[in-house]
């Protein structure tokens, strides 16, 4: 016993960012949240605990990078098109993929969809439900009219036994939803904790790279909207998803926030409905479906999400406050991407809002980080303030910088083409834009602006 005690030492690892401390602190000092840090018990080497059927990767052996295929790794590809647009084109074999998202917002749903889907079309697949039992996930797919024969439900919570299910089924996917809810018994912290997550979380991934069976792991987002647990989850997978929308909207965003085999900032659209998560295709067209063309205080943004050019609708209101201090509101950008906006539009154009409460919403629930939405966001709130409907057939795309000067945004054709699909007919836009020779889309007219100023005189119709 005592010496046992001796051997193992304790260490404390914060659950916020995952950081090592050798003491406790009641402050993590690399991402200052208090009383985060957790006890674990650290084992010597010899007495590590081998996990159950995974084996040493005795066999690797080096490879010449001459002889490594370069044709890429044939992937899982989807019939679902915007979930293969997240994920880079298909389910990578072997690779580790966390998908986040608030609890309710269909994370179990979308998965257990794909679930069904690649059980239907390329083999077995094991659905991990730690949270759930089997007659609930029973119900959510008698809800989704899925009963696929090779789709397998195992209620586990255990890391041992579901990595000997997997040994012995070798299913081409496994989901584990959600990884905080499984729990190593070998291991000494309590369920949920980060040792726990990391070291259950390790051996599946491990045992997915060994058989090269892709592991989606289900995890939950603490309130700031990062994947609760230890952020080491993150490390240790290929692709990070985060399942994002809004309470009151039926639209939920896919969003890649790190992906080894693709782009990074992709999104894929869906919209929650009776039978589940289906895909919109045209999500541009949804987002402007409830327009009102000549209502003052609206204008269309080009925006880009990843590689696809998305046009929403900005809406502003600019009213006579009753405040000493004028508030300003934005939803789905950023606020203090608004108080510039709103200080440039006095400063550089004249619109005095300083007596005025500014309200920003982008419709749909969509959020826009990209300053190529300034320019359209700046319009919107000055017809707002000045009574003047945007012209309805003009999209709007350019960053607004502080001396009231437009600034060019990249992408010029690929937003065009999306206008021009939705029967834009004007584009307004930075005019050093149109110096650059891009051969753009025919079929639309692309008026160039210096200033916001000038902008305002395109736009505007009085
Ligand atoms: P769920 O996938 O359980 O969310 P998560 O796993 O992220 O916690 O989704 C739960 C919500 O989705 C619940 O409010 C019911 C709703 N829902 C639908 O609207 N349609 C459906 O077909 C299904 C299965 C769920
Ligand atoms: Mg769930």
């Amino acid at each position: 016993m005592a010496k046992t005690k001796t051997q193992s030492k304790v260490q404390y690892v914060c659950s916020a960012c995952g950081s090592v401390q050798m003491k406790w602190l009641g402050k993590c000092p690399d991402c200052e949240e208090w009383n985060t840090l957790e006890e674990v018990e650290v084992r010597p080497a010899e007495k590590n605990r081998s996990p159950v059927g995974v084996g040493t990767f005795q066999n690797i052996q080096p490879v010449s990078l001459a002889h490594i295929p370069k044709d890429g790794v044939p992937r899982l590809v989807l019939g679902n098109s915007e979930l293969n647009r997240v994920l880079g084109g298909g389910i990578v074999p072997g690779s580790g993929v966390l998908v986040g998202g608030d609890p309710g917002i269909g994370k179990s749903t979308i998965l257990l969809q794909m679930a069904a889907e690649v059980a239907r079309t390329s083999g077995v697949v094991l659905y991990v439900s730690a949270e759930e039992s089997d007659h609930q996930i029973g119900r959510r797919a008698q809800r989704l009219g899925i009963s696929e024969e090779r789709l397998f439900v195992l209620p586990e919570i255990v890391v041992e036994q579901i990595l000997e299910h997997i040994e012995r089924m070798k299913p081409v996917l496994v989901i584990v939803d959600s990884i905080q809810a499984i729990y190593n018994e070998a291991g000494s912290s309590a369920a949920g904790s980060v040792s726990q997550v990391r070291d259950s979380a390790s051996l599946l991934l491990r045992l997915g790279k060994q058989y090269n069976i892709p592991i989606f792991l289900v995890g939950h987002v603490t309130k700031d909207g990062t994947i609760a647990g230890p952020r080491i989850l993150e490390h240790m997978v290929d692709v990070v998803l985060q399942l994002e929308g809004e309470r009151f909207h039926a639209y939920r965003l896919l969003r890649s926030v790190k992906n080894r085999f693709g782009s990074t900032n992709e999104v894929g659209i869906f919209e929650m409905s009776e039978g589940g998560m289906t895909e919109v295709r045209n999500p541009s067209e949804m987002f402007l479906a409830e327009r009102l063309p000549n209502a003052a205080g609206s204008a269309i943004a080009v925006s880009m999400e990843g590689t696809r050019p998305l046009l929403v609708e900005v809406q502003a209101l600019s009213s006579h406050t009753t405040f000493s201090q004028p508030r300003r509101t934005g939803n789905g950008i950023d606020l203090n991407r608004l108080l510039l906006l709103t200080a440039v539009l006095s400063k550089r154009v004249g619109i005095n809002l300083s007596d005025q409460d500014v309200f920003v919403n982008i419709v749909g629930g969509m959020k826009i980080v990209e300053p190529a939405a300034d320019l359209a966001i700046a319009v919107a709130i000055a017809s707002s303030f000045r009574s003047l409907p945007v012209a309805a057939d003009v999209a709007i795309l350019g960053e607004v910088g502080l001396s009231g000067e437009l600034r060019s945004v990249g992408q010029l054709g690929r937003r065009l083409h999306e206008a021009v699909k939705l029967g834009f007919s004007r584009a307004l836009a930075p005019r050093n834009m149109l110096r650059r020779g891009e051969t753009l889309p025919s079929g639309i007219e692309v008026i160039g602006a210096r200033t916001l100023r000038d902008a305002l005189d395109v736009a505007l119709v009085s």
